[in-house]
């Protein structure tokens, strides 16, 4: 019997998940420029982290860094795991590490898949590191849960949640600047109720919607946060 001509599975045009690489210096270059970082910082600063004062935090689907870089800023004794899928995101946050001093020592950088968060490769070493269960004080999550299964993802992120501490999704906010944007980059917008729901189901407590203020602006237009503690 003749083997098949080749093993490669090709999705229907449209369907395969959209590659941030290819835009990884305008996206970053595009959440300076406009003001969105610091809006999204701005939030951020906001929320009431209450961690330790030497809290460990996973930044999920990273990509160039926007939440990790901050939390690692903001709480200097800190250690940050940031993972995201595409390698050339990693470089642009590996890039803007560098000038964190002697904080960049507190950073590991890996490449990771959301579907499965507990096995990553350091991207500078290529290491391979696993993720003990229960060994985060804070799992944060920026836009990125959009393009994977909700259920199964989060399932996973909670696991390496110590009970007490923080999840946080600065997620994308449904409406029409987000279905735009999905249309773009292939992804889709979950409400705020089913993250809700999820994490409740999961054994979360003090679950709540955040919303950005106006002053937030332009990343009150796109994103919403949810966020809550693990039991
Ligand atoms: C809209 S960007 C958000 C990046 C960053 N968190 C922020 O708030 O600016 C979405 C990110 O999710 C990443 N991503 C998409 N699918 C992923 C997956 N399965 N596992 C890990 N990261 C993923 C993309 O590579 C991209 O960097």
């Amino acid at each position: 019997m003749k083997p098949p001509r080749s093993s490669t599975v090709r999705l229907p045009r449209g369907t395969e998940p959209f590659s941030y690489g290819r835009i990884a210096e305008i996206y970053d270059t595009s959440l300076r420029l406009f003001g969105f970082k610091r809006g999204v910082e701005q939030f951020l600063e906001r929320v009431e982290w209450r961690v330790p004062t030497r809290p460990r935090a996973l930044d999920a689907g990273a990509g160039t860094g926007l939440n990790g870089l901050w939390f690692l800023r903001r709480f200097p004794g800190s250690e940050v795991v940031a993972f995201d899928i595409d390698r050339q995101m990693l470089a642009v946050l590996a890039r803007h590490a560098r000038r964190l001093g002697n904080l960049r020592h507190r950073l590991i950088v890996a490449h990771g898949d959301l579907r499965a968060p507990n096995v990553l490769t350091q991207t500078d070493t290529g290491q391979a590191i696993v993720l003990a269960e229960t060994s985060f004080d804070v799992v944060m999550v920026g836009a990125a849960l959009e393009h994977v299964p909700l259920d199964v993802s989060l399932e996973r992120l909670a696991r390496l949640l110590r009970p007490g501490g923080l999840f946080l999704n600065v997620g994308m906010r449904p409406g029409p600047p987000s279905a735009m944007l999905g249309r773009l980059y292939r992804f889709r917008p979950y409400t705020t109720g089913e993250i809700h729901r999820l994490l409740e189901r999961l054994g979360f407590v003090d679950v709540h919607v955040l919303r950005l203020m106006p002053t937030d602006f332009p990343a009150n237009l796109t994103r919403i946060a949810v966020t809550g503690r693990k039991a």
